[in-house]
This record gives structure tokens, C-alpha cells and sequence, in this order.
């Protein structure tokens, strides 16, 4: 008789953005004449910008004629993509990243699901904790976290690193040590960040420990202050410690068109062991590549065009971020990120849990957001809206929380 992986009957219910689409779709069954504003999972709305659509047909026509076709594409990605983010995203912020240390994919929430696959299971991870849930299920389907305590909403084998008001969001190191550290930073959900000093401390503390840290920098697009650092290879020595994870989804809008990729240098190395080569022997076994049209799409990402576009569309998902914050504050709201990410993270009134704030939000204002809890135990009693909305809806939600 065959038997199933056991880790995943661990899992505490459903993926968290899952139950959210579960409750709001039955809300509207019962409730078809409501017109909800979704400000819930990290969606973008804008149409793909003008620059990488007309990328994308070229794509197409090319597929249309034996001369241009394209079958596989190279399994770690095409060079003329990979030339364009080592260029674009490394070098002009003067990291030393080459383009065979990038590894393109389908998007960086199957990267960071992946990436714990070439670390030994024992290894000890730690979180921020509330947390983007991919890393620690991921980490429970390994069977790498223990187990489960539903007072605590805790795992027995996972290090959280508190982030809340109380130490501005900013983990403090942990007292065990890990052995992989997640950090997302700007921070999903707290849309809030660190300096490139403070992160600097981090990688630091890394190499120190013999730690690896798993960098997701998906929303590095929306920094705006000087000194916060765009990658993490602006830090002396990431290189040894740490792997970097990019998306499209948020920069360019590719939620629906799918791309990421990886970053995994060189000189990251345990013992004699190179990441870089365990990466590429696991991508290249189970993965065949991003489509040809969506890597010639993230190429146009880093035309004149398309760098132009793309800021403004930037600009436009932090005009909402920016009109949700002050709005919210008006009214009374304490509320924190929004400025380095296009996520505002506030607390729930009247001493409110994240998930009757949810409900209350829901069935009176019928806007949707997401529940801090759902992102940790230290999310609890905080609420997390994204400002990835149209903005005529954005103003009309604000609208309707404020009148509450
Ligand atoms: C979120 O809402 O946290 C994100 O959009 C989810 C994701 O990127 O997978």
C-alpha cells in the first residue's frame, strides 16, 4: 500500500490566500447585489505597460515561422534576459552579480517554495514573524519544522523573529541559530523595511553563524528612500551567505504572465559544496524553462520604454499606497509601511482580532483585506490592505472604512 508524504497532513488548513477567496466567494453568493473592493491578496491591476506588450507580439510572431521558432528554452534562462538583469539590476547598482549566477523561472513564489530543497532536512529556519506563508509551509512539507502547536500558532522547529510596532519591524537576531534565514525585505505584509546598514548587520551575522539568508526582494521596486538597499548584494560579503529572489509580478505587473528569478552566487559554498551548482542540477532536472514570449516580455522590462512605463505605474500603485495611509491615519488609524512597499499594515481597532476585523470589514464596508494573523502569531491584531488596486476603488474603499 502506497503511503503519502506525512508533512502534509501538518498543515493547518488551507493556503491562507486560499481561505480568504473561499470566505469572499461565498460572501458574494449569498450577497450578489454587494459590490466588493478587493484590496486582499497582493494583485496587480494595471494593464501590462505598452513597451513589454509590444515585446510579447514580436515574441509571438516569431513563433509563427520555422526560422524564428523557439522550443526549450535554455533551462537556466536566455542569455539575452539574463544579460539584461545582470546589467540592470546588478551592475548599475554596482553589485557584482554575472548573468550565469541568475537563474530565471516562473516566478519567485515557486522559487521560494523550491529553494529549500537542496538544504539538509535538519536544518533550522527562521522566519520574521508575520511572515509571506510560502516560506514556512514549504518548510512544513519538507518535514524540516516539527510540530504544530495550534494555542501558539507556533512550530516547534522554526526560530520567529518577532517584527511589531514595539521594535519598529525590525527583527532583532534570533537567540538560537538558524541555519536559513528568510527575510523579505521591503516586507511583505508589513510593507515596511530596513536600512542597507541594518541589513548589512544581517549578512554579517551570517557569515558569522554559517547561516544562509534566503533573500526575497519581490517589491524592491517600491523603495523610495536612499538608504535602503535595492539587493542584497549591496551588502560586503553577501555573496558567502546569502540567495537572492526577484519577481516581475510586482514591478511589471507579471502576476498573470509569470517570472522570476534567482540569484545564487558563485562563492556560496558549503564546505567544498557549491550552491550554484545544486541549484542548476535541480532546475535543470525539474524545470523547463520560462516561456520564450514572457522572457523577451521581462527583457522589455529593461528597455528606455519600459523602464519609463514601469515607473510610472509604480508611482501609480504608491499614490493609492500613500492616499490609504494618510486616509487611515485621519480617521484614526495607527498604520505602518506604504512608503518602501505597496503595503499598508495597520492595527485593528478596538482591540479587534485579525479575523472579526476581516469579517467586520467585509460585511459592512464589503472591502477585503487580508488578516495579519493569517501571516504569523504576531500578525494577530493587525490587518494588511494592498494598495495594488485601481485607484477610483482604492478612494471609494477608503471611502467606505472611513464612514465605519
Ligand atoms: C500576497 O498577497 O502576499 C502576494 O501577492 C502573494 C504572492 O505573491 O504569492
Amino acid at each position: 500500500m502506497f503511503r503519502v508524504n506525512d508533512n502534509y497532513q501538518k498543515l493547518p488548513g488551507s493556503y491562507l490566500f486560499s481561505t480568504i477567496a473561499k470566505k469572499v466567494s461565498a460572501y458574494q453568493e449569498a450577497n450578489p447585489d454587494r459590490k466588493l473592493i478587493r484590496l486582499g491578496i497582493g494583485d496587480v491591476t494595471q494593464p501590462i505597460a505598452p513597451a513589454i506588450i509590444e515585446a510579447m507580439h514580436k515574441a509571438v510572431d516569431e513563433m509563427s515561422r520555422a526560422e524564428t521558432f523557439r522550443g526549450y528554452a535554455p533551462d537556466l534562462g536566455y542569455d539575452f534576459l539574463r544579460n539584461a538583469i545582470a546589467e540592470n539590476d546588478y551592475k548599475a547598482r554596482g553589485c557584482d552579480i554575472s548573468a550565469d549566477e541568475i537563474f530565471v523561472s516562473d516566478g519567485a513564489k515557486s522559487d521560494s517554495g523550491n529553494i529549500q530543497e537542496i538544504f539538509a532536512a535538519d536544518n533550522r529556519i527562521a522566519v520574521c514573524d508575520p511572515v509571506y506563508p510560502v516560506y514556512v509551509d514549504s518548510n512544513v512539507m519538507a518535514g524540516r519544522t516539527g510540530t504544530y502547536d495550534p494555542a501558539t500558532e507556533t512550530w516547534s522547529n522554526v526560530i520567529y523573529m518577532p517584527c511589531t510596532k514595539e521594535n519598529q519591524f525590525v527583527p532583532d537576531f534570533p537567540k538560537e541559530t538558524p541555519d536559513m534565514i528568510y527575510l523579505c525585505l521591503p516586507n511583505n505584509p508589513t510593507g515596511t523595511t530596513i536600512t542597507k546598514a541594518q541589513l548589512q548587520e544581517w549578512v554579517d551575522y551570517a557569515n558569522r553563524v554559517g547561516a544562509v539568508i534566503i533573500y526575497d526582494g519581490a517589491y524592491e521596486a517600491y523603495i523610495s528612500e536612499e538608504n535602503v538597499a535595492h539587493s542584497i548584494y549591496e551588502c560586503e560579503g553577501a555573496k558567502t551567505c546569502a540567495i537572492e529572489l526577484k519577481s516581475f509580478s510586482k514591478n511589471a505587473g507579471f502576476t498573470g504572465v509569470r517570472l522570476g528569478y534567482t540569484v545564487v552566487p558563485k562563492e556560496l559554498k558549503c564546505g567544498d559544496v557549491s550552491l550554484h551548482a545544486m541549484w542548476a542540477r535541480r532546475h535543470g532536472t525539474k524545470f523547463n524553462g520560462a516561456p520564450y514570449i514572457v522572457q523577451r516580455a521581462g527583457e522589455a522590462v529593461y528597455s528606455e520604454a519600459g523602464k519609463a512605463q514601469l515607473k510610472d505605474q509604480v508611482a501609480y500603485y504608491m499614490k493609492n499606497a500613500a492616499t490609504i495611509k494618510n486616509g487611515l491615519k485621519e480617521a484614526g488609524y495607527e498604520v505602518f509601511g506604504g512608503v518602501n512597499a505597496p503595503y499598508i499594515w495597520l492595527k485593528t481597532p478596538d482591540r479587534m482580532t485579525s479575523w472579526e476585523f476581516f469579517d467586520y470589514l467585509l460585511e459592512t464596508a464589503n472591502v477585503v483585506g487580508t488578516p495579519g494573523s493569517g501571516f504569523g502569531p504576531s500578525g494577530e491584531g493587525y490587518f494588511r490592505l494592498t494598495a495594488f488596486g485601481a485607484y477610483e476603488n482604492t478612494l471609494e474603499a477608503l471611502e467606505r472604512i472611513r464612514s465605519l
